[in-house]
């Protein structure tokens, strides 16, 4: 397979062939980690600015991470730190920013559909790190790695999403992403935060228990505050005492249910401390998979005389999306 995005702003109509392409490099990538020297040469001579309009410690570090484990040199910029508090808009700022010639720029940003509004300005690949509620693409790569590295497989996977969905990126990136590889997903939270969209596409269920029975794998997600402009539920007590993924709420899930959580995580409020740090726990393994899975990204979009150095990895067809216009 010849991986030609030029992208990663979504993965909503990604096919099953490039969602496993990327895993599978990811996969390959993930070694460089555990050596007592994590540094190839990969992107040396590359510059990838991260641009984070919102606040995160997971996706930043792990991109940074990941572009100095491959030697890219990474420019952090963060909107308080930048003149955008002087009022310049997001096209000037990238412009400015890919006037210097940058090989990628990763952008979170609160608004949905700014990523691609700079894909269609800007000479650059440009990385969606979380566009307002839309997408979050490689939070949701990097679940499905953690999730085939314990299964093999995503195929036939029941897989409860708990929470926030209205509010959530992770969730549906993750449900277009899990259902392109053949997982069954349940969406599960109070009907004020399901957004009926969704419905369409997932099973959809206002019960703890219920929803989270026979599952292989529970995601649950944060609690979005600062997104809530209306009052969703009467108080986070009570969301707790109905949605907080406890032990008891567990019991009618599969043994060795995989329990996950993108980050950060609100103790006590979506998830209980001895489901979030117990053995069925894979939410460090997330984080950690998070470089493997950035490094993929970034060798995929931004070396472009890659084909070299590819790891072996089975054809499959071209991906249909998200290539440079023209
Ligand atoms: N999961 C995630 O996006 O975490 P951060 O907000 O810390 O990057």
């Amino acid at each position: 397979m010849t991986f030609t995005a030029r992208h990663l702003l979504g993965l909503e109509g990604m096919s099953r062939e490039e969602i496993l392409y990327i895993l599978d490099t990811a996969t390959s990538f993930r070694e460089i980690s555990e050596r007592e020297i994590k540094k190839v040469p990969t992107l040396r001579g590359k510059t990838v600015i991260g641009f984070f309009y919102e606040a995160s410690t997971r996706t930043r570090m792990s991109f940074e991470i990941a572009a100095k484990r491959m030697s890219a040199d990474f420019i952090s910029l963060s909107a308080g730190g930048s003149s955008v508090s002087k009022g310049e808009t997001l096209l000037d700022t990238a412009r400015n920013l890919a006037a210097m010639r940058p090989d990628g720029i990763i952008l979170r940003h609160p608004s949905a559909g700014a990523p691609h509004f700079l894909a269609q300005r800007v000479d650059c690949p440009i990385i969606n790190a979380g566009d307002g509620a839309h997408e979050h693409p490689t939070q949701a790569l990097l679940d499905l790695l953690t999730i085939r590295e314990h299964r093999g497989t995503l195929d036939g996977l029941k897989i409860a999403i708990v929470g926030d969905i209205l509010h959530s990126r992770v969730a549906r990136s993750n449900l277009h992403a899990l259902r392109a590889l053949g997982a069954e997903v349940r969406l599960v939270g109070p009907p004020t935060l399901l957004p009926r969209e969704l419905r369409a596409w997932a099973e959809v269920t206002h019960d703890l228990a219920e929803g989270v029975r026979d599952t292989d794998v529970v995601m649950t997600l944060r609690i979005q505050r600062e997104r809530q402009g209306a009052n969703f539920f009467p108080s986070l007590d009570e969301y707790a005492r109905y949605f907080c993924l406890t032990q008891s709420a567990l019991r009618g899930a599969k043994p060795g249910v995989l329990i996950m959580h993108p980050g950060p995580i609100n103790r006590g409020i979506e998830i209980a401390s001895d489901v979030a740090d117990g053995p069925y726990s894979v939410i460090m393994e997330q984080v950690t998979n998070g470089v493997a899975l950035r490094m993929a990204v970034l060798f995929l979009l931004i070396n472009r005389s890659r084909e070299a150095d590819m790891p072996e990895i089975e054809a499959a067809p071209e991906p249909a999306l998200h290539r440079k216009a023209g």
